[in-house]
């Protein structure tokens, strides 16, 4: 049996190729490099580059292997880019999941792991959320995302599709052995842009916003290590294709918030220097404060996360950086 990747040469989808391959899983790749990169995988692998929205394609790779799961990364993820272009989010992770789920159930594939995303749940006094929390997407990117989870609740009713769902809280963070990393030079991740400044490749860091109710004004994330976010897809797919958890949706996260400032001073105990940073405005649509309860990943798919320091985290990205001079 093969799984199917899409979206398989991203940030996310890569570093989940290592975790499955490393655990002797069989994978499949179809990505069309928009933001992915072939470089970030090994050359000797089923690589397909095309769309999730060519059908001709899917049906292809369902009939040239023998797919029992589809892991689907492949979408568009920024969120002030998608309330400029609400169409392009649409079109690339509605219109092009629906293809997909189409061209499964076609082919007779009936299992799937979703990237989903923590900005689902928009805003909140709360602050901690869990899957129980109602959803308020404040973006046309979380908005997509949330249609796409709903498609496959009601795949899983009609057609008797297997799911597992997980939100993704703020990933971070690089492959121990920087197999892969984050490519993108137009990053807009606070941990890459920040780790950025720290190895010189960008002037300085932008805080955006430093008067939020919080305890040093400004926004608090989840930070959570790629290679942990990996292995919850790993156990995902363990679950699934064992028939012992299905239908559910898991929040990937450490429950433990950080703010901007948080990290910088994180980013200056690591390098010993100080970062050039400056103070601005509020980023529009960024909420106050997310943060991952993730008890029920723990509890249901025995998650034990490996890299929760964020320290370990930022000299990830920092060697990634000084690696990728
Ligand atoms: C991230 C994800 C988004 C996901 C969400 C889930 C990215 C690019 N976005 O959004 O897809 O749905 O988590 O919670 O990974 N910041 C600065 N200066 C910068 C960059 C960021 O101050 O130059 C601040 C932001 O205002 C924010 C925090 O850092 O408060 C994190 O920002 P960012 O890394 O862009 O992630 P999110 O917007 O939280």
């Amino acid at each position: 049996m093969a799984i199917l990747f899409t979206g398989g040469a991203g940030y996310i989808g890569s570093h989940c190729f290592y975790e499955f391959t490393d655990n002797q899983q069989d994978v499949v790749v179809v990505d069309n490099l928009s933001t992915g990169h072939r470089k970030a995988l090994p050359k000797d692998i089923k690589f397909y580059q095309g769309s999730v929205g060519d059908k001709n394609l899917l049906m292809k790779i369902f009939n040239e292997h023998n797919i029992d799961c589809v892991v689907h990364f492949a979408g568009s993820l920024l969120v002030e880019e998608s309330v400029n272009n609400p169409e392009k989010y649409y079109h690339n992770n509605v219109v092009n999941s629906l293809n997909l789920l189409n061209c499964m159930h076609k082919a007779g594939v009936h299992q799937i792991i979703f990237s989903s995303t923590a900005s689902v749940y928009g805003s909140h006094p709360k602050q901690i959320f869990d899957e129980q929390d109602p959803t308020s997407p404040e973006s046309p990117y979380a908005q997509s995302k949330l249609v796409v989870e709903n498609i496959i609740k009601d795949f899983a009713k009609a057609h008797d599709f297997k799911f597992i769902i997980l939100r993704y809280f703020n990933v971070a963070g690089v492959d121990h052995d920087l197999r892969t990393g984050i490519y993108n030079e137009n990053s807009t991740h606070l941990v890459k842009v920040a780790c950025e400044v720290a190895t010189g490749k960008r002037e300085q860091l932008a805080i955006f916003g430093t008067d939020y109710e919080t305890r040093d004004g400004t926004c608090i994330r989840d930070y959570i290590h790629v290679s942990d976010l990996a292995n919850a897809h790993y156990l995902a797919y363990k679950n699934i294709s064992s028939g012992s958890k299905n239908n559910q949706i898991y929040n990937c996260g450490y429950g433990t918030g950080h703010s901007v400032k948080e990290i910088v001073n994180a980013i200056e105990k690591c390098t010993q220097k100080k970062l050039n940073c400056v103070e601005s405005d509020r980023r529009p649509g960024d909420p106050v404060a997310v943060i991952a309860s993730s008890q029920k990943i723990k509890d249901q798919l025995n998650w034990s996360p490996q890299l929760e320091n964020i320290e370990t985290i930022i000299n990830s990205v920092l060697s990634w950086e000084s690696f990728n001079q």
